[in-house]
């Protein structure tokens, strides 16, 4: 028999880490042990049932065909209309292309973007899938270290990393993994350094609305023209409206990079289902309904947020600030390492065989010594895990 031989391009590509431990928790299940599962990267909540009737609204009127590879018109005018009620942006349909989630998005940006060789500058930590995208494009990724500011990304960091070779930046604000939110202003002197050095930016907007008080939803697609069409923004519908199944995202970037999105496209995932376009159209264009669901998704986040950090920060060895936005804790436990734990990773696997809880660790998003805790569950579980973890490393 012929052994496989794996394309070079993915070979290089490594899994993804953060899949490694909700298996780890899917085969502890399997076994009848109960898990408590603060590892994942998705709402617990229900898509809001209006949406849900929406796409079969469009099942029932004949979306079940092709549309456009772009989209069809009316979800690409409606992210437009929502992004001028919300952000005041002025975006042109041309400027918007449908995805099948955020991350086709991100790839769809990146592949068209990057040639062999390109440096690509990406904050760390950082989600996993960054830099595989980059290894794919066989382009270089060049990590910015962001400790010193407390893991929020600056113009000055970027300023000082940009080189001849370097094409694009890519950043994430609500961060996931930290949580940590880059503040509006900053982020518009980021895309200036960047655009004043002819740097395109990358900026993943998944976690957008999921930014607390007094931090504020803010999208780099408000920016004016001058400095947006060095601008993709990738945006999703999975964590905002509680959709991850559905693989509902856009891209909003200039013309020219949107066309060669839409051509890469035409020969790949073509588009997204058709229905689920039309459900997301209606919700965006049902702005209040769509809005007020949001808003009740993002204060049980932030009650949990309020509840967690306080609770973790009593655990021996565990020191984590308090997150701005997105639905992660990021917990320092470096203190820790020494005699009994070597790496991050030890503390989590202790997590895992002696209370039966799944966190992250930190090092496939390049932060050995940080455990990522997701509060995308109930309190009750939250509640759980943190008396189990008192007694497993006692408290302060
Ligand atoms: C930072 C970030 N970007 C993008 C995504 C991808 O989301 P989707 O492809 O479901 O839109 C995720 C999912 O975990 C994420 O955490």
């Amino acid at each position: 028999m012929v052994n496989f031989s794996v394309s070079e391009h993915v070979a290089r590509m490594k899994g993804s880490s953060t899949l490694l431990a909700a298996q780890a928790a899917t085969e502890l299940r399997a076994q009848g042990v109960d898990v408590i599962d603060l590892s994942v990267g998705e709402p617990d909540f229900d898509t809001p049932q209006f949406i849900k009737d929406y796409a079969v609204e469009g099942l029932s009127k004949g979306l079940t065909k092709y549309t456009a590879t772009a989209g069809l018109a009316d979800f690409r005018s409606a992210i437009g209309e929502f992004y001028a009620h919300q952000f005041d942006a002025e975006l042109a349909v041309s400027e918007i292309a449908a995805a099948c989630g955020g991350k086709q998005a991100l790839f769809n940006a990146a592949c068209c973007l990057l040639d062999p060789g390109d440096d690509v500058l990406i904050p760390k930590p950082f989600w996993v899938t960054f830099p595989e995208i980059v290894t794919f494009c066989r382009a270089n990724s060049i990590f910015i270290e962001t400790e010193d500011s407390d893991f929020i990304l600056t113009a000055d960091q970027v300023a000082d990393s940009i080189t001849d070779k370097t094409k694009l930046l890519i950043i994430n604000s609500p961060n996931n993994p930290t949580g940590r939110v880059v503040p509006a202003d900053e982020m518009r002197r980021i895309v200036e350094v960047c655009a004043d050095r002819n740097v395109y930016v990358l900026t993943d907007e998944c976690y957008l609305f999921f930014a607390y008080p007094p931090s504020r939803p803010f999208s780099l697609a408000c920016l004016p023209p001058d400095l947006r069409r060095y601008v993709c923004v990738a945006g999703s519908f999975s964590k905002t409206y509680a959709m991850t199944g559905w693989r509902a995202g856009y891209t909003i970037a200039n013309e020219d990079w949107t066309k060669a999105m839409v051509k890469l496209q035409s020969h790949s995932a073509t588009h997204p289902t058709s229905f689920v376009q039309y459900a997301c159209a209606r919700a965006l264009r049902d702005t209040e309904a769509t809005l007020a669901a949001v808003r009740s998704m993002t204060a049980e986040y932030e009650r949990r947020r309020n509840w967690l950090i306080p609770a973790l920060n009593e655990i021996s060895g565990f020191r984590c600030a308090m997150p701005e936005g997105a639905f992660y804790a990021f917990v320092d436990v470096r203190e820790m390492l020494g005699n009994e734990f070597r790496t991050s990773a030890d503390v989590a696997n202790k997590l895992l065989s002696e209370a039966h809880i799944v966190v992250t660790d930190g090092e496939g998003f390049g932060a050995d010594g940080f455990l990522r805790i997701s509060y995308a569950t109930s309190l009750d579980n939250l509640n759980r895990a943190v008396n189990a973890m008192k007694e497993l490393f006692g408290t302060n």
